[in-house]
């Protein structure tokens, strides 16, 4: 408190505005340092009576070069546009255990870009709803009859919960009568950590794909381990996974428990066969993503001694001659999502990127 009067008495006679600048400071000094003062004077008592143990953990050493090499990268202008602005606590483990220079530098690329991405949405965001102010604004300063969605308009609103409805009742259609399609999510150890990521993201735009679907399947995801980082971002990426009735089937069990072996049929793009459409069938795509493709699910099919099939691209479309025809899951589910609608593969097809291109012949 002594501190604060000497300030008053000092502020009556300070005139000139460089005094008054450094009285600003006293004065936002007092306010921060102030309150906490019997704080800080205790902790330093303590400081003098205890010694407190170093952590020289490996983990703590290495997150300590870390954040020298963050230092300076920081202070070289060409290296500091790609760093995050922080590093996110979770995130510290996983850059921990990256074992090079390089390898960290493009998780903060990665960090960086995620950053970039959140701040655009955040603009958009704002930038929509100063829009949406404006136009109620604009809307009640006007004395006429108001004609516009949601006041008076010929046509009715549709809102986002009857389409969520509408879309949830056909997804309970195809749970009760739809084809089954089985996503084998048990490959968590053959990808690291940005084949996962990737992977989520796939299985999610799927989810997403099947539910707009004007027939969808019955989706499974057969394998799971509720207890893996995989499973976790599967749910955070599908929150639909959570609820009590999800309207897709979500197991740790094997598809082999679920379905007679006689009506599975591994999807698979090492297969010598190629697939002939049959409703009835159940395919098995390979929740997995590679990078380099290695015939994964084709050992794991003949293991279990369930049919193989491989999508017959190369027979009605043109393809290169050394094409392998890996494609990612969305696209798989793409095709059999069309299939399983106009039962023609050339229209099928043309649901893959422009380079493949249909086949003349039939
Ligand atoms: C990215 S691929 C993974 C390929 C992986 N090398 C493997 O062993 O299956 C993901 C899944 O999509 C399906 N798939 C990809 N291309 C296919 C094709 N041409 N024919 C049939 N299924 C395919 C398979 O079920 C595969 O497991």
């Amino acid at each position: 408190m002594c501190e604060t009067r000497n300030s008053f008495s000092l502020a009556n006679n300070i005139k000139n505005t460089s005094d008054k600048m450094i009285l600003k400071k006293i004065s936002t000094f007092q306010r921060i340092y102030i309150p906490f003062r019997h704080l800080m004077t205790s902790s330093t008592e303590n400081c003098q009576n205890k010694t407190f143990p170093i952590d020289s953990s490996p983990e703590n050493l290495k997150r300590t070069k870390i954040e020298k090499e963050i230092e300076e990268l920081m202070s070289d202008k060409s290296t500091s546009i790609f760093l995050p602005s922080k590093i996110p606590q979770k995130e510290w483990p996983y850059l921990i255990s990256l074992p090079s220079r390089n390898q960290r530098r493009r998780f903060y690329r990665y960090l960086k870009n995620n950053e970039d991405y959140a701040d655009r949405e955040k603009r958009k965001k704002a930038t929509r709803q100063d829009a949406y102010l404006k136009r109620i604004e604009r809307n009640e300063s006007n004395d006429h009859i108001k004609y516009y969605l949601g006041a008076n308009a010929l046509f009715t609103k549709i809102r986002r919960k009857s389409m969520s409805k509408f879309y949830n009742h056909n997804l309970a259609n195809a749970v009760l009568f739809g084809q089954k399609i089985v996503f084998d999510v048990d490959f968590e150890d053959e990808m690291d950590r940005r084949e996962h990521r990737t992977c989520v993201s796939e299985l999610q735009a799927c989810y997403q794909m099947n539910k707009l679907a004007r027939e969808p399947f019955h989706l499974h995801f057969c394998n799971v381990n509720y207890g893996n980082e995989f499973f976790k971002n599967l749910v955070h990426a599908i929150p639909h996974l959570k609820t009590v009735n999800p309207l897709v089937t979500v197991t740790s069990d094997s598809y082999l428990k679920l379905f007679p072996k006689e009506r599975l049929v591994y999807l698979t793009p090492n297969s010598k066969v190629d697939l002939v459409y049959d409703a009835d069938d159940v395919y098995i795509i390979g929740g997995l993503v590679d990078a380099r493709p290695k015939p994964v699910t084709m050992e794991k099919a003949l293991r279990e001694g369930i049919r193989t099939a491989k999508l017959p691209i190369a027979k009605y479309a043109e393809v290169d001659k050394n094409f392998y025809p890996n494609l990612i899951i969305k696209q798989v589910l793409k095709v059999l999502i069309k299939m399983s609608t106009c039962r023609d593969w050339k229209t099928a097809f043309r649901e893959l990127p422009e380079w493949r291109k249909e086949k003349n012949n039939s």
